[in-house]
């Protein structure tokens, strides 16, 4: 994969990159597209798929992440991506003679909040397995959605604070025509948890509905409350985390108001599911 950049850069040859596990939807093909109208008709769009083992932690669903490699070759195929680069866990983390790996990522600020709490070792794996990919693709630039709205932010500081020579795009989130955000753990749900899943993009809209009738800011704490209550209504729904904070820098928000972030995980049965949106 390396060789292939490099010898794409020095034929002036721009890439566009879209890091993903696979099991590829919608919101995927969403990012492929706009990593194609980035870099234009002459230059290349490649996409990862590897699951990486070091952002699960040991009780997460690492061993029954969903897969479908032919699935997911047809449809790059279909979306016209020129690379589809498939890494073995050998040439991701390599342990020669037996050495443990041992060389990591840390961002130490935005990765501590919301997902953070809820898992700890999540988003060194995430950091980690990204400038790796970034190293070996050589990108021009880098598509991720907003979906994983945290995750983005997380990129785009570790894209800045070790000078990666980057282009970092967030495109917006691709959903399902009843409002669920598309996700590969979607599959996951029972027919019974799938309509009460609603209840995610629900809380967005009740919060901007919320924050445009009201004359001043609302409290976080009270809107949280709220919307805990409606979500919780269902009965296969436990919320892990529901908070208010600057788009930007994360710092949670004591007060509601245009312009603030809102982001969830919600348990539905076992499948934890996240979604998030700008007030
Ligand atoms: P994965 O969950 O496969 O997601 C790959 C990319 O697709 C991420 O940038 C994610 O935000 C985006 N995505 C997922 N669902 C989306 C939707 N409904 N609309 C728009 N974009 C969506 O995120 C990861 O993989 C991994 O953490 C990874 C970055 C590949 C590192 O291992």
């Amino acid at each position: 994969m390396q060789r292939l950049a490099r010898r794409w850069q020095s034929e002036r040859i721009p890439v566009g990159f879209v890091p993903t596990m696979g099991y590829l939807h919608a919101g995927h093909l969403s990012l492929v597209k706009r990593a194609r109208k980035e870099v234009g008709a002459h230059g290349k769009v490649v996409l990862s798929i590897y699951v990486n083992p070091t952002q699960f932690a040991p009780t997460e669903d690492l061993a029954k992440y969903p897969r479908d490699l032919q699935g997911d070759l047809r449809r790059c195929r279909e979306a016209g991506v020129d690379v589809v680069f498939v890494p073995s866990d050998a040439e991701m983390y390599p342990q020669p003679a037996g050495e443990a790996y041992s060389t990591y990522v840390l961002e130490e600020n935005l990765s501590r909040r919301m997902e953070g709490v809820s898992r700890p070792i999540h988003f060194r794996g995430v950091t980690t397995v990204v400038a790796k990919l970034f190293n070996l693709v050589l990108p021009r630039v880098a598509v991720f959605g907003a979906k994983d709205f945290q995750q983005a932010t997380i990129i785009r500081r570790m894209v800045r604070d070790l000078h990666f020579p980057i282009k970092i795009i967030v495109a917006p989130t691709v959903r399902e025509n009843d409002g669920l955000a598309k996700s590969s753990r979607n599959k996951y749900l029972s027919p019974a948890e799938r309509p009460q899943a609603l209840a995610l993009s629900q809380a967005i809209q009740a919060a901007r509905e919320q924050v445009r009738q009201a004359a001043r800011p609302l409290p976080a704490a009270k809107l949280k409350a709220l919307l805990t209550r409606q979500i919780q209504a269902h009965p296969a729904a436990r919320v892990d985390y529901l908070e208010f904070f600057n788009p930007r820098t994360l710092e949670p928000a004591s007060q509601v108001a245009p312009g603030v972030q809102m982001a969830m995980a919600v348990f539905m049965g076992k499948t934890r599911l996240i979604d998030n949106g700008l007030l």
